[in-house]
């Protein structure tokens, strides 16, 4: 059985000062039970990643430009990510759809670039809670995942990561329940054990959305939850450790 993958993304918190004592406290009392990576700030990933290769701690970025080089100001390529140890970059997160405009179309895009540059895609879905109201969660899900993966024809089992983030459970304090993400977990199973053949079984699928240490157990007990990716519980070293399994 693989290990659980517990992913922080940091959004736009921590400054420089915050991510050295949060590494600080963090490193000596994670022991690797669980698989950690980070997201921090773009500004702050080779300061993270410096000091969490020690314990092999993967880090990586919560947006990336669908073009590997050139005249794009302000965007950050996954080209020079991975020449600095970069290992992976967030996609489509619902605060890039709701905020930037990013659209299943453009993450198709940017997770083609990231594969090509030898990045891990972590390619965020989810439903608005009006959409689950609706009873359109799976076709909205379906429609993310094929959209999002449509160029992709063979993926490297580990450079493709799912995470279903359900828009009404992200920094709400409302998780969905376990059963609830089971549900949508094992739906993502199907379309991508369909989408690629013998290879859809192993693709980890994560779940977000009020991660905390008194749910994650229960989360990630059921069946084809394979980790999380954790706002705002990952900003407080302990939080975090306790999520890893180390309380
Ligand atoms: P919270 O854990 O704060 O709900 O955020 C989830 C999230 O958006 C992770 O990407």
């Amino acid at each position: 059985m693989s290990h659980k993958l517990l992913i922080a993304n940091w959004k736009m918190n921590h400054v420089d000062l915050d991510c050295v004592r949060f590494m600080e406290e963090f490193i000596p009392k994670f022991s690797a039970k669980r698989e950690a990576w980070i997201a921090p700030q773009a500004l702050h990933f080779n300061l993270v990643r410096s000091m969490g290769e020690m314990k092999g701690i993967r880090v990586g970025v919560q947006n990336v430009s669908e073009n590997s080089f050139g005249a794009f100001t302000g965007e950050t390529s996954a080209k020079s990510l991975r020449a600095m140890g970069g290992h992976f970059a967030i996609v489509g997160h619902s605060e890039r759809r709701q905020f930037f405009g990013e659209t299943s179309k453009i993450c198709a895009l940017k997770i083609r670039t990231c594969l090509r540059e030898g990045l891990a895609a972590v390619y965020c879905v989810g439903e608005t809670l009006a959409q689950r109201e609706a009873k359109l969660t799976l076709a909205v899900i379906s429609d993310q995942l094929l959209q999002g993966l449509n160029d992709i024809i063979s993926p490297t089992v580990d450079k493709l990561i799912i995470a279903y983030e359900p828009v009404w459970a992200i920094g709400t304090g409302k998780t969905a329940t376990p059963a609830q993400a089971q549900e949508v977990h094992a739906f993502i199973r199907s379309v991508l054990k369909e989408r690629f053949p013998g290879l859809g079984e192993h693709i980890k699928i994560l779940y977000g959305g009020s991660v905390k240490p008194d749910n994650v157990e229960e989360l990630l007990s059921q069946k084809d939850i394979d980790g999380g990716l954790v706002g705002g519980a990952s900003l407080k070293a302990q939080d975090f450790l306790a999520l890893c399994g180390d309380k």
